[in-house]
């Protein structure tokens, strides 16, 4: 294998680490510090404050004073919507420097990290043309009365968002939710905490008034359940694990507040033998490895019709071979390592779990180097429905190789699981991509490629992969609250 481990070459020091609370950056009171590092090597990159109950109280109490009063609560429409338009620009001005942060705490590779900063560009402008669009409605009504509707925020979104996709996460949280009107209290994942800090920096700079954004690092049990748990938090919006989600539905039961989720999967690929090969082997590789297959739509259940399995299995394993696991900084890296050692044991974990219950190891499963998080592009061949490595989400490099015979019997398989992310088909037969399309469970289906998520398109799952939507205008629906007004007419 093609593998090169990691030498970080550039070492900048790492400003903001504080809390970010009304404008200002601010020491904890209650909360400590924690250690952030660097995937490649398991060096530490910065100490992080930590939000204590008391910090996350004063971040609450900004958002609801900005809420409530000018110059936020007054504002035109339009001109939230330029703070978000010049947030955009500035964020594509600092590109380079966001996305080398990016990769350096998280481990995605520079090319990746760079493709993910203009997402958020994309994601920010598309929602700063929405704010000054969101109406309400006139009603007709029985008898002498006048009724419309309003659109108004819901009020103090709490968000909490994984490591995988920091600032892209955060783009998806924010657009939406200031275009509405809405003011912030963001929680990012313990192990990415430094993209998120830099980018309320340029919120200030940008213009955002005081207490509109605010950002909180910390881990999840203490930081995000005191958020979750907050009185005066209107809303919570998740991104990361379906555990975590239950247990926050929970907590959020307490005071009702609303909640959005975007969870795990375990995506079905599935590779008719009609499909144009090339595509289908290109586009099943990037299914399952993008991002050394840390995503949620990650194609990690990918069934392959009878016909083509072994030359399918065989191209796709050659393909695993030759992938240049290393240094995420590199430009020439295909993979960078997995996020943290936490990543690294669960994936391994799930490799010996394969081979106990059964499936044949093609290629892979090995961890790269002795140091920092780095796995083998990873196929088992030959998995059957109940072993583990097709039933739970890896969130790693590792794919399941399904052998199927016949449309009715793979769409009945992909969809025996609890999750419904995103789902993807490979076919040349325009029947067979509609009948998957409306069969299969999940929030986006693929016909003939994958991964291909916009800023302009709902997102989100069925069953246990989610509820509510994020990106489109499906969005603003989950982050404003509809008001009927009428009026007796004389
Ligand atoms: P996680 O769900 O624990 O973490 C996601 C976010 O939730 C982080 O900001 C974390 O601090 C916060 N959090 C954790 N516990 C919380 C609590 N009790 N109250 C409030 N906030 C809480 O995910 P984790 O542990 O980082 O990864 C574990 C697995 O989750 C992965 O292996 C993967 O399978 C899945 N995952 C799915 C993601 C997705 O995009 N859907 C993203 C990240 C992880
Ligand atoms: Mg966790």
């Amino acid at each position: 294998m093609a593998t090169k481990v990691a030498t970080v070459s550039s070492r900048p020091k790492v400003r903001l680490t504080k809390l970010f609370i009304d404008n200002k950056w601010i020491d904890p009171v209650d909360g400590g510090e924690f250690e952030t590092f660097n995937p490649a090597t398991g060096e530490v990159i910065a100490k992080v404050a930590a939000a204590g109950k008391a910090d996350v109280d004063k971040a609450v109490k900004a958002a609801r004073r900005a809420l409530e009063v000018a110059p936020w609560s007054t504002m035109d429409a339009a001109d939230r919507g330029r703070l978000l338009y010049r947030l955009a620009d500035l964020v594509e001005q600092n590109a380079g420097e966001l996305a080398m942060l990016e990769s350096r705490n998280c481990g995605k590779t520079i090319n990746d990290s760079k493709g993910d900063m203009v997402g958020v560009a994309n994601t920010l402008r598309y929602y700063a043309g929405w704010a000054d669009k969101i109406e309400g409605r006139t009603v007709p009504v029985r008898g002498s009365f006048l009724s419309y509707t309003l659109r108004q925020p819901v009020g103090v979104v709490g968000q909490i968002i994984p490591w995988n996709f920091p600032l892209l996460m955060l783009a998806w949280k924010w657009g939406p939710a200031l275009a509405c009107g809405n003011t912030v209290v963001m929680k990012p994942a313990e192990q990415t905490p430094l993209s998120a800090l830099r980018l309320a920096e340029l919120a200030q700079e940008a213009g955002f008034p005081a207490g509109v954004i605010n950002v909180v690092n910390g881990m999840g049990e203490t930081t995000g359940a005191a958020l979750v748990a907050h009185p005066d938090v209107d809303k919570i919006a998740f991104t990361g694990h379906v555990d975590t989600a239950k247990i926050i539905q929970k907590s959020a039961a307490d005071t009702l507040k609303r909640t959005t989720f975007e969870l795990g999967g375990k995506s079905p690929n599935v590779v008719f033998a009609d499909a144009d090969l090339n595509a289908a082997v290109e586009g099943a590789f990037h299914a399952i490895y993008f991002h050394g297959g840390q995503c949620c739509t990650a194609g990690s259940r990918l069934f392959v019709e009878s016909k083509i399995h072994h030359e399918f299995v065989e191209r796709l394993a050659e393909k695993a071979k030759g992938r240049v696991v290393g240094d995420q900084l590199d430009p020439k890296t295909e993979q960078g390592p997995q996020v943290s050692q936490e990543q690294l044991d669960k994936i391994l974990h799930y490799v010996k779990l394969g081979e106990k219950q059964g499936a044949t190891l093609l290629t892979g499963g090995e961890r790269v180097g002795s140091k920092g998080f780095f796995v083998q592009p990873t196929i088992f061949d030959n998995v059957k429905d109940d072993m583990a490595i097709a039933k739970d989400e890896i969130f790693g490099p590792v794919v399941s190789i399904l052998p199927f015979k016949s449309v009715d019997e793979v769409i009945d398989r992909a969809n025996r699981t609890f999750y419904g992310l995103a789902a993807a088909i490979w076919t040349k037969n325009i029947d067979k991509a509609h009948l998957y399309a409306k069969k299969v469970k999940a929030g986006t289906v693929w016909v003939n490629c994958y991964h291909i998520v916009d800023t302009t398109t709902p997102f989100g799952g069925f069953k246990m992969s989610g509820q509510g939507r994020e990106n489109g205008e499906a969005a603003l629906e989950h982050y404003t609250e509809l008001k009927t007004v009428t009026i007796k007419l004389n």
